[in-house]
């Protein structure tokens, strides 16, 4: 099932008086159970291009054109498509987990209240018992504890999981994570992945996944796009474009992490694995 079919999305951000085209004629699809990923040094376009798929653009910002279809409907016209979209077919993952949740709000409250988005008639004990049963799923250790902590009182990793958990209780086709480790600690973030591919499995959920971070890309994908100032330079599957990058920028990118092992190395977990023991 194709559950993405972006087609010569352009988004061009209003700033005073210039015009920034930030996205500049991009095209890809996402399937089932795929992920695949958008890499790209910082301000590359690779977080508009997510913010414009899922209409989170302030219309005085951003000019939006082409297509960009999820489940079959194109939500770059009116807002009402992507309205009934979102938390539901299509979910978000962000790249700041502190700052995500609302912070006078309970965990519990904050995951009950996703929890009805997609069953609204569920009764109050119904909503806490599939939010606690969700946050089990991402392997919250004690759920029932967290269920009545504020956000301050959660590491970044745990903050990240019940952001996945939300992601997940939306029975979404499609979660769109943006650099959804890069503002946590090394040692957590080879987790939080392991998690994203676990609920994958289990799932079929297709992921766009955004990152700067060719390791992570690596990891992940199943295909690749290279993004370089609004536009893709290449892509194809992960394995084509990290071992033959055909354009110099993608070659830049690779070069940036000689810490690499070979694809082949079946212990291509293994150092992130060997982060997370640390702490
Ligand atoms: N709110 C904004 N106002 C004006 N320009 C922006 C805004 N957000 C991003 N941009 C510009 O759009 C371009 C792409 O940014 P972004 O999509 O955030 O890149 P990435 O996610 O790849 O780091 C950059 O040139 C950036 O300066
Ligand atoms: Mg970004």
């Amino acid at each position: 099932m194709r559950v993405l079919e972006v087609t010569d999305l352009q988004v061009e951000l209003l700033t005073g008086t210039s015009v920034v085209r930030a996205v500049d004629g991009v095209s890809f699809h996402i399937d089932e159970g795929e992920t695949v990923t958008i890499i790209g040094e910082s301000g590359s376009g690779k977080s508009t291009t997510a913010m414009a798929i899922l209409r989170l653009l302030p219309d005085d910002l951003a000019v939006i054109s082409g297509e960009a279809r999820i489940a079959g409907q194109d939500v770059t016209g009116t807002r009402t498509v992507i309205d009934k979209l979102r938390g539901r077919a299509v979910a978000l993952i962000p790249q700041d987990p502190m700052t995500a949740l609302n912070p006078i709000r309970t965990i519990g409250r904050q995951m009950t209240e996703a929890v009805r988005i997609k069953h609204p008639d569920l009764n109050k004990a119904e909503a806490k018992a599939r939010a606690l049963s969700l946050m089990e799923q991402v392997h919250i250790r004690n759920p029932a504890k967290q269920f009545d902590a504020y956000p301050h009182q959660l590491s970044g990793g745990m903050l990240q999981r019940v952001l996945i958990a939300m992601a997940v209780s939306t029975d979404a086709d499609l979660i769109i994570a943006d650099e959804p480790t890069s503002a946590l600690d090394v040692t957590v973030q080879a987790g939080i992945l392991d998690l994203l591919l676990e609920l994958q499995e289990q799932t079929g959920i297709a992921i766009l996944l955004i990152t700067h971070d060719l390791g992570v890309a690596r990891l992940m994908s199943d295909r690749v796009h290279v993004m370089k100032s609004g536009a893709f330079v290449e892509g194809g599957p992960v394995t084509d474009v990290v071992d033959h990058p055909q354009h110099p920028y993608t070659q830049k990118l690779l070069g940036a992490i000689p810490e690499l092992g070979p694809w082949e190395d079946p212990g291509v977990t293994a150092p992130l694995v060997k982060e997370a023991s640390h702490g």
